[in-house]
């Protein structure tokens, strides 16, 4: 079995941080999100994986990924020179698939729970396709399934009025079959080529469709709050590991996960779950956490941080408080001591609340 996983699309809703890269990229708990997909997929004995990129800074996902030698696996690289939806960028690996069964997920979806029953379930059955569906509180943003007697009668993409609160999650197993289905597809009002109207015409053809339960944790993490609130459940989940150094004066409460090469200096308080990445410096009875991830060769001073991802190579300094935030790599925010003018140098799409 093949894998896909989908590194395309607008990004809008997650500007300005998608101004310089894909947000499948974008780290939670100092790993790019995407990077979950692919460890669910090998971990699932599926490693011959395709990624479909395009757009803005695309070739990030090539150097972050490689070949696929360090996860274990092999890795091809598919461009989709436009977003013309997700069953357009699956359209794009028919020659990839080469007629196997395969797994397409998409790059910003999150799931903590292991795929490999569901590999093995679609592996043995004769089914078109397999979905996993999942409750939430609100369906018109999703792919949504009607069900009757545990058979999915009908796939809605985004309803106005959706009849279910079952949403279609974007982990789908598929087999060739789906790329005549796509032939025929028509662009939706999105001018999209939709996954939800491919397997609508699964149902609509009678074609056997089964479906597992997400009852634990799915994210699609199309807005910033879902990205803060994925960094949260997956810190919550990480084991704990301190490989840095801690001057004597430090308090620790909660799990925390520090890299190699981190100084934590005397006066700071780090609360769990927090991971901060290798080669910081952290000092100035800085407060850090919960919930809170920092990127590597950050360095914080005297600033309180709090359910927010600070990436990569970033400097705070100074009495801020800093809360529900995802500040992106090479970062500068300093606050002097008596110093009520402030000064901004912000990138476009900046949003700032003060
Ligand atoms: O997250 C699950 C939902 O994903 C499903 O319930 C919906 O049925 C499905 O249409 C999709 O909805 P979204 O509106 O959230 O899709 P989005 O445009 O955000 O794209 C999903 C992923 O696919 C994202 O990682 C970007 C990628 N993508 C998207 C398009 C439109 C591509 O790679 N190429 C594309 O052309």
């Amino acid at each position: 079995m093949k894998g896909i996983i989908l590194h395309g699309g607008h990004g809008t809703r997650l500007r300005p941080l998608t101004h310089t890269g894909p947000k499948q990229l974008l780290p939670i708990a100092n790993k790019p999100m995407s990077q979950y997909c692919v460890e669910t997929l090998v971990n699932a004995g599926i490693i011959d994986i395709a990624f479909i990129i395009g757009g803005i800074g695309s070739d990030k996902v090539k150097d972050h990924y490689g070949n696929g030698e360090e996860f274990g696996a092999k890795f091809t690289y598919i461009k989709q020179d436009s977003p013309k939806g997700i069953a357009h960028a699956i359209s794009l690996c028919e020659d990839f698939v080469n007629d196997e069964k395969f797994v397409v997920f998409l790059g910003d979806n999150i799931i903590q729970r292991k795929i490999n029953e569901y590999v093995l379930d679609f592996k043995k059955s004769n089914a078109s396709a397999s979905l996993l569906l999942c409750e939430v509180d609100n369906p018109s943003q999703f792919g949504i399934a009607e069900i009757e007697n545990n058979k999915i009668i009908k796939i809605t993409e985004k309803p106005k009025n959706p009849s279910t609160n079952l949403a279609v999650t974007g982990i789908y197993f598929l087999t060739p079959y789906i790329f005549e289905v796509i032939e025929k597809l028509k662009p939706s009002w999105r001018d999209e080529l939709e996954i939800a109207d491919a397997l609508q015409i699964l149902v609509e053809e009678e074609k056997e469709i089964i479906y597992g339960m997400i009852t634990d944790f799915w994210k699609d993490t199309g807005t910033p709050n879902d990205i803060i609130e994925a960094n949260k459940i997956i810190l919550e989940n990480m084991p704990e590991s301190f490989q840095g150094i801690k001057e004597e004066n430090v308090i620790i409460k909660g799990k925390i996960i520090v890299g190699k090469g981190t100084t934590i200096k005397n006066g700071v308080k780090i609360l769990g779950p927090t991971i901060i990445g290798k080669n910081c410096i952290i000092e100035g009875n800085t407060t850090i956490g919960g919930n809170t991830s920092i990127g590597g060769n950050s360095h914080l001073d005297g600033c309180n941080i709090s359910d927010s991802i600070i990436m990569s190579n970033c400097t705070i300094k100074g009495k801020l408080n800093i809360q529900n935030s995802i500040i992106a790599s090479n970062s500068k925010i300093t606050k002097e001591e008596n110093e009520n003018l402030k000064k901004f140098l912000l990138g476009e799409g900046t949003q700032i609340s003060l």
